[in-house]
């Protein structure tokens, strides 16, 4: 359920019209819901309610500060894979002991303001991170709460550049290995083991790989406990989809249900890394017919949003719907929405078929909340697009679209260049 609807063929965002935001802010722009953000955290908590549990919000889904602040207020921590996520979590008033780092390649300085900052746990995913995480602790005088990120070696069912939790993947700890890290941990009077972690992947509309996951940790913590080691945190990462086309992932009630009866009566306060699921059809981008094009094969809606814009239609040959902002009697076309870039890659959709808008006409490409702004770039030298949040009657921009002296803040012509 989202607060994107039409009322009299006009699209509404909660109570604005999608078209005078566009008036007042120009296009491309992402377009959030502050109801809609609101909802599927509480829908997606509540379905936890009778577990100990915390949501940590995946930040890198969307990590605008207004996004992190409205699901702080909710409660949620947060999954940061970067000392830059680390500072937008704590600059949105995410308390640090909600917060846990996961992430192949933390850099020193990045464990070291972790520490710092007090988080909740490291997500390890190397021996070499488990002992460089050990060394910065010494030298800090701290004990770093750990957990190991376990590879379950479970497929996930999803698009491969999304699945994490294969033997062939680089993240996380096959169980042998993750075996001794968990060993070295408990010798380290720097270190403390707080819990075990895993993410199998991204978009599972399928609970059996979830299920299987965990039944996998289970076992692994029953063999840690043969050598004295239990855990108080169980972190399932991630991973539920959402309904970009045709999919029917289950809803978070059934999610939780499954993982619930799974656990059945572990002693642990299990953590959810939920990223898509709470942001993705909470926010939509909008954009503007720049031209219609007929060549002799194909047909083409040019618009001025690109891959630059919103990269996953591109990367991942991933579905987006796309609507117009006015409903009206239109005949339509099957065309390819492309943007202004100069890569054939550049598309948000492909053989759609749509309704012939005319240049000057808005569309929202729906559900782009997750991984749409924060995959955003300046290829083509082109500014990254507004944020706007809506909520109810109002309406926010809560990142300005950039101008082109931000394009080159931070270049500069050496002198010999004079
Ligand atoms: N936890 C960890 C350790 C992760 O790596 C991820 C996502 C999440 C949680 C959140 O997963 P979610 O609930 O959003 O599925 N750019 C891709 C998605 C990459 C996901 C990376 N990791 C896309 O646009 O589909």
């Amino acid at each position: 359920m989202h607060h994107f609807q039409y009322r009299e063929n006009e699209l509404y965002a909660e109570e604005v019209p999608v078209r005078r935001i566009a008036r007042k802010v120009g296009t491309p722009f992402y377009l959030y819901s502050a109801a809609t953000l609101r909802r599927h955290y509480r829908v997606f908590d509540q379905a936890f309610k009778t577990l100990p549990h915390l949501v940590c919000y995946a930040v890198k889904a969307n990590s605008n500060l207004a996004v992190l602040r409205l699901l702080a207020r909710e409660g949620a921590g947060a999954d940061i894979v970067s000392g830059g996520e680390l500072f937008r979590a704590l600059k949105a008033g995410i308390p640090a002991e909600k917060i846990v780092f996961s992430g192949v390649g933390k850099t020193a300085r990045e464990i070291r303001l972790a520490l710092k900052a007090g988080i909740l746990m490291f997500n390890v995913e190397s021996l070499e991170e488990l002992k460089s995480i050990a060394r910065i602790a010494r030298k800090m005088k701290k004990k770093a709460p750990i957990a190991i990120r376990v590879n379950p070696d479970v497929n996930p069912k999803t698009h491969p550049y999304i699945s994490t939790g294969l033997k062939e993947n680089k993240f996380g700890l096959d169980v042998e290995t993750a075996f001794k890290a968990y060993q070295l941990a408990k010798e380290d009077p720097y270190l403390e083991i707080v819990g075990i972690d895993c993410h199998i992947g991204s978009q599972l509309t399928q609970l059996s790989p979830f299920v299987e996951a965990l039944r996998r940790i289970k076992a692994f913590l029953k063999r840690l406990a043969t050598v004295g080691i239990s855990v108080r945190y169980l972190d399932l990462g991630g991973g539920l989809g959402i309904v970009y086309g045709e999919e029917e992932p289950p809803p978070p009630e059934k999610y939780a249900q499954a993982l619930i009866e799974e656990l059945n009566g572990l002693s642990v306060t299990l953590i959810l890394e939920p990223g898509r699921v709470l942001v993705g059809n909470a926010g939509i981008l909008v954009t503007k017919v720049l031209y219609y094009k007929e060549t002799p094969a194909k047909k083409f809606l040019i618009v001025d949003a690109g891959m630059n814009d919103l990269l996953r239609p591109a990367f991942y040959q991933a579905y987006h719907e796309i609507i117009p902002v006015l409903k009206k009697e239109r005949p339509s076309i099957v065309a390819d929405v492309v943007g202004p870039i100069c890569e054939t890659g550049d598309f948000l959709a492909r053989e759609r078929e749509l309704p012939l808008v005319k240049p000057g006409e808005l569309l929202a490409v729906m559900s782009a909340g997750a991984y749409g702004f924060v995959m955003a770039s300046n290829y083509n030298s082109r500014p990254r697009p507004a944020e706007v949040m809506v909520n109810g009657e109002e309406f926010y921009v809560v990142r300005r679209r950039e101008t082109y002296a931000k394009l080159v803040a931070g270049e500069k012509i050496p002198p010999f260049l004079g």
